[in-house]
């Protein structure tokens, strides 16, 4: 296992300077005065959030040692795609508000959002092209490929989720592949072995799981002011993540959340009773921990990669996902 503690002290971040050289690359790829869609788009991006998987993706190639230019490439392709992503992911959930501004889909139609969120894939795939690294480009679309393919299974399935295993295979799709994207791919630019880029992948896809069962607890116990997206939403429109399902082991009588997996509408009252429960009960906890079990899975891949300041940095990240309030 890997400690942290004192050494992250001593290292001296370069990223913040490479950060900067990806964002270039994505408010390049937007040009905010062709279109009033665009420069929605430009205003998404340039709201920032958090960058974490330009940073994974940074941090993972300095460590394996790929070519920066290729790198940043890689890092804004990624962050695009993760972009792309959340405008249509806006656009399916109904949501107002993403990194504290306005949505296409709040302003717009639907059609308007799925076109700018088209365009934003066609960025991404763009920007992953120009790495002109085979393999990672071949990982860019199998994570796409996994990434969308995890949203149609939870569309087509004929109930909601019910079960652990259900809620983790659709979170590995829908978000852990675009994580071990972030990680792997820089292992495959530096053309670092087999097992090398294997220990990353895994690394990577062990972090979004984590990330995604975070996000899934803060919906229920975050607030929509530090989210800068709207918090008790994912129970009200019918989707149970992991501290709903906790919540239904514990409680397999509950008709609420029955009727939730039959995918049958539930009165408003009934709905802020279960999410009521939810946050008050054990289930929140449950989720955490499995978080954690999952951020442990995570350091174990990291030890299997080499040493060097930037596998503490992505050690002390994979920490910070469990104790984060965005
Ligand atoms: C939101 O991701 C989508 C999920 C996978 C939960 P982030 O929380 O990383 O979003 P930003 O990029 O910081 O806004
Ligand atoms: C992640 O799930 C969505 C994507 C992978 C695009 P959520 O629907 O929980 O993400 P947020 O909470 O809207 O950011
Ligand atoms: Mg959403
Ligand atoms: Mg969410």
């Amino acid at each position: 296992m890997i400690n942290t503690q004192d050494t992250m002290m001593t290292v001296v971040d370069p990223l913040p300077a490479r950060l900067g050289q990806v964002e270039a690359l994505l408010a390049g790829r937007v040009d905010a005065n062709r279109s009033p869609l665009e420069a929605g788009l430009a205003r998404l991006i340039a709201a920032g959030g958090k960058r974490l998987r330009p940073r994974l993706a940074l941090l993972s190639g300095s460590l394996f040692g790929a070519e920066p230019g290729p790198l940043l490439y890689l890092a804004a392709a990624v962050e695009m795609l993760h972009t792309a992503s959340l405008v249509h992911d806006d656009l399916v959930d109904g949501a107002g508000l993403r990194r504290g501004v306005e949505t296409l889909n709040a302003r717009w139609s639907a059609a308007a959002s799925v076109l700018v969120g088209d365009f934003a894939f066609t960025q991404a795939a763009q920007l992953a092209l120009a790495t002109r690294c085979l393999p990672a480009i071949d990982l860019f679309t199998e994570s796409m490929r996994r990434m969308v393919d995890g949203e149609l299974t939870q569309l087509a399935r004929p109930h909601g989720i019910s079960s652990r295993a259900e809620y983790f295979d659709w979170i590995r799709a829908k978000t852990a592949a675009l994580f071990e994207l972030a990680v792997g791919a820089p292992a495959l630019l530096a053309e670092s072995g087999g097992e090398i880029t294997a220990a990353a992948r895994d690394f990577g896809a062990a972090l979004g799981m984590a990330f995604q069962v975070m996000d899934d607890v803060l919906d229920f116990t975050g607030e929509t002011s530090s989210l800068g997206k709207p918090a008790g939403q994912d129970l009200c429109q019918g989707v149970l993540t992991l501290p709903a399902l906790i919540h239904f082991e514990a409680h397999p009588a509950d008709s609420g959340l029955r009727a939730l997996v039959e995918r049958e509408p539930l009165p408003a009252a009934e709905l802020e009773r279960l999410v009521a429960a939810i946050r008050r009960g054990e289930a929140v906890a449950g989720a955490v921990e499995e978080a954690r079990g999952f951020v442990s899975r995570g350091l174990e891949a990291l030890s299997r990669l080499p040493e060097g300041p930037e596998r503490l940095a992505l050690a002390e990240l994979a920490g910070s996902i469990i104790d984060r309030d965005n």
